[in-house]
């Protein structure tokens, strides 16, 4: 059977919407209170340009509220800078991701990055800086928003001499809320800034600065007690490439096999650097890393080159041929004896944006990793799935017709084990044209209720789950 046009998350939605009650089929647990929020890109076009990237669409932020054992939904456009001005004007006014909308020298300025300030186009993840939460993509530019009413407030600013152009959507907190993360500072010798952001605090402590020439695009990293896990995807490029080429963002990036991946692993506390090289290989998410017998273990899901990224512009999304949605999970143990490296595939499944019970597990040997799956080679995500690391086993959430988005795990209060709690997937019906918030038994992924939205919600990437009273 020919499946069902998924390319409809892929189709901009521009109806905001307010505290709409939802339909509930099943039940949703009465422990399960608070807010899920996410950000997509929502918006393709403006005017008569067109975004060409699924990363650079417009930001929407989508929240829903549960109480009660009932469930309200809520969306709204992230007025970011770059947002308001494209709606003023009428068209692309600043560079994204993978759309660059140079008309003439002049404009050629206001690319990613460059320009009066990099974008603020907030479409990729949900962080919690302090009791401020903001939407953010991969610049230091994070835009604070109100929790209940979805309006944008201004920008989440550090108060330190730290620079950077590049950031990852992706840092690790402890559990003592202090955060983990990098910039990458571009300049005649570029830089990677390794810091720590204390939990009380605005000013950050840098922990190590790794020098590189050429600087890699790098979605995400690892982190285990003592160290943090820092890999440079052979994707790389120069400052002066940046600075000349006239091209979108990525496409200023060379894939560069020879070159091989390299591992940083970071001492959080001396800030020394040991760095290994290993086979070229890509990757947008890890999923968990640890310590154990003088080891450290990182699991993250892989490609064999960046192809990836191309793959994921609109038009091949859009197009709903057969293609790559998902990587490979798996498991890379380094001696810090003597730096030997040995890897192991975790799971046959095509998996993509990785969860875990980060709160309980984040530092720790762990088993379980929750998915968006790819079951259907070139029918995108089409599954969710549950993989035990330890021995491989797979439990499946599949439904005709439907396309998950990432599982976020919800930890039962004083839950008895690492998988006590739910799993909260907003999901695309394409036969139908809307989505839904699908609640799991993340023991089984059972499914325990489902709350329909009356409209379709854009295929996005992140978000969190704030618990009510937490
Ligand atoms: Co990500």
């Amino acid at each position: 059977m020919e499946n069902p046009n998924y390319s409809y998350g892929f189709k901009s939605q521009n109806n905001e919407c307010s505290d709409v009650k939802l339909k509930i089929t099943g039940a949703i647990p009465g422990w399960l209170q608070g807010t899920l929020i996410r950000t997509a890109p929502s918006k393709f076009e403006v005017g008569r340009d067109k975004y060409k990237h699924w990363f650079d669409g417009l930001a929407m932020l989508h929240k829903f509220e549960i109480k009660d054992q009932e469930a309200t939904y809520s969306c709204k456009f992230l007025e970011s800078e770059v947002y308001k001005k494209a709606l003023k004007k009428g068209r692309i006014a600043h560079g994204e991701f993978g759309t660059d909308p140079c008309r003439d020298l002049f404009q050629k300025v206001f690319s990613f990055f460059k320009g009066p300030t990099p974008t603020d186009n907030g479409c990729v993840n949900i962080i919690k800086y302090g009791e401020e939460v903001t939407s953010c993509t991969e610049t230091p530019n994070p835009k604070i928003f109100d929790l209940d009413t979805l309006e944008t407030r201004g920008n989440y600013r550090f108060e330190d001499k730290l620079r950077g152009q590049l950031t990852p959507v992706h840092p690790h907190m402890d559990n003592e809320g202090n955060i983990y993360s990098y910039l990458t500072e571009i300049a005649y010798k570029s830089f990677y800034h390794i810091y720590e952001a204390p939990a009380d605090s605005k000013e950050r402590r840098l922990i190590a600065s790794i020098p590189t020439k050429e600087f890699a695009y790098i979605h995400s990293f690892g982190m285990t007690e003592n160290y943090v896990v820092f890999l440079e995807n052979p994707l790389v490029a120069t400052p002066l490439e940046f600075r000349f080429k006239d091209k979108p963002f990525i496409e200023k990036f060379k894939w560069k096999e020879d070159r091989g991946t390299i591992i940083h692993l970071v001492h959080k506390n001396s800030g020394e650097v040991s760095t290994i090289k290993t086979d070229a290989f890509f990757c947008f998410h890890h999923a968990n890393a640890f310590e154990q017998d003088g080891e450290i273990v990182f699991d993250l899901i892989t490609y064999e080159d960046a192809s990836i990224v191309s793959f994921l512009y609109l038009d091949e999304l859009r197009a709903n041929n057969p293609s790559l949605a998902a990587g490979q999970l798996w498991r890379y143990t380094i001696s810090t004896f003597d730096n030997t490296i040995e890897k192991k595939l975790l799971t046959e499944l095509p998996v993509e944006l990785p969860r875990t019970n980060y709160e309980s597990i984040n530092t720790k040997p762990y088993q379980y990793v929750y998915a968006a799956a790819n079951l259907e080679p070139g029918n995108f995500l089409d599954a969710l799935a549950k993989i035990d690391v330890n021995t491989g086993a797979e439990t499946i959430w599949q439904e005709e017709g439907c396309y998950p988005g990432e599982p976020v795990f919800v930890p039962r209060p004083s839950g008895a084990s690492e998988d006590d709690g739910v799993i909260l997937s907003v999901v695309l019906n394409a036969r139908k044209g809307t989505s839904f918030l699908l609640i799991l038994n993340a023991q089984n992924l059972q499914e325990l209720a489902r709350t329909e939205v009356p409209q379709h919600i854009t295929f996005g990437f992140h978000g969190q789950f704030f618990a009510l009273n937490s």
